[in-house]
């Protein structure tokens, strides 16, 4: 109900729109664990559809505020994924300009929603994917780094602070006292870290699990199979207690699972944060424990549809 008031208000800005997102309790795809509570948080409902919204929102409004961004500066990154729609969703909004570094051969969805809010796109080499991407915008800054500001997701502390003062704060008001077990996916880690160091402070003990691939070559787009990537400055394994692996079939499958049995299209990684969150409840009621699950859904699946033949073209 508090959600609902605070999501009907009239909003000076889209960055005022961020964060407060529902959560939906998932009945039928947990039949197998009736004892327990399974609730998806719906950071899919975030302006720019994701998760993401809350590290870059947070990430550029702290710059704005101690001046290492400007009016005068652009913000550069690497990111063609979540955290580039981010940037650019606002970077319209607070008057900066952005420019993201991507590989080439990035789909043609991933170039046009960004520069939709006016994004600059600089593309490095396409044989060197995302480690070329950032090896270039390094070499921009480097070159002329007064010009710049680079918030770099993977050694930024106002990423996981971003869910330490928002996301853990919003489901302690959500479910209180009732929750038991946080599950997120893990990527630059800002979720799983900066959720579980606040739940951990609650006066109650809150499991906290972290979803990884299960594998190094994996499609869980978003995700990070840590034992084989460099692992980020912000990660921090004492912040959580568990890591659950999952394959990309159990994602795409439970994706399908969560549309047709809860009418949410949710993006694969968010399906193997579901999938995560349901063994779990499926222990906890075998073991007749009962318990509350959070699962964090990072965002929709129709950010991963090919361009369809039959999609309208636009002749600009
Ligand atoms: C699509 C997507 N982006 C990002 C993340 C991870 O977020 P973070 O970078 O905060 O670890 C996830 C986690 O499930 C995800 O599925």
């Amino acid at each position: 109900m508090r959600s609902r008031l605070v999501r009907s208000k009239l909003l000076s800005s889209v960055a005022d729109a961020v964060g407060q997102t529902p959560m939906v309790r998932l009945e039928r795809a947990a039949r197998e664990a009736p004892s327990v509570e399974v609730y998806a948080k719906l950071e899919l409902a975030n302006p720019g559809g994701s998760v993401k919204d809350r590290a870059a929102l947070r990430m550029m409004t702290r710059a704005l505020d101690d001046g290492r961004l400007s009016g005068d500066k652009i913000l550069i990154d690497s990111t063609s994924g979540n955290t580039g729609v981010a940037y650019s969703l606002f970077g319209a909004a607070l008057g900066v300009r952005v420019q993201l570094v991507m590989p080439s051969n990035v789909s043609k969805a991933r170039k046009d929603i960004t520069r939709a809010f006016g994004t600059e796109i600089i593309f490095s080499d396409p044989m060197e994917g995302s480690d070329g991407a950032i090896r270039k915008v390094r070499e921009i800054v480097a070159k002329e780094p007064e010009k710049y500001f680079y918030p770099d997701q993977y050694s930024n502390p106002d990423n996981p602070l971003a869910h330490y003062h928002g996301t853990a704060a919003e489901i302690l008001d959500q479910v209180g006292d009732r929750i038991t077990h946080f599950v997120a996916g893990l990527g630059t880690s800002g979720t799983i870290v900066g959720n579980s160091r606040r739940l951990h402070e609650h006066h109650r003990k809150v499991h906290c699990v972290a979803v990884e691939p299960a594998d190094a070559f994996h499609g869980l787009e978003g995700l990070k199979h840590l034992a084989s990537s460099l692992v980020p400055a912000i990660h921090d394994e004492r912040a959580y207690d568990e890591t659950f692996r999952v394959t990309t079939e159990q994602g795409l499958d439970m994706a399908d699972t969560i549309a047709r049995e809860e009418a949410m299209h949710i993006g694969h990684s968010a399906g193997a944060v579901v999938f995560a969150a349901i063994e779990i409840a499926k222990r906890l009621h075998r073991e007749q424990q009962g318990g509350c699950v959070v699962a964090i859904i990072p965002d929709r699946g129709d950010r991963y549809f090919a361009p369809m033949k039959w999609e309208k073209r636009y002749v600009w």
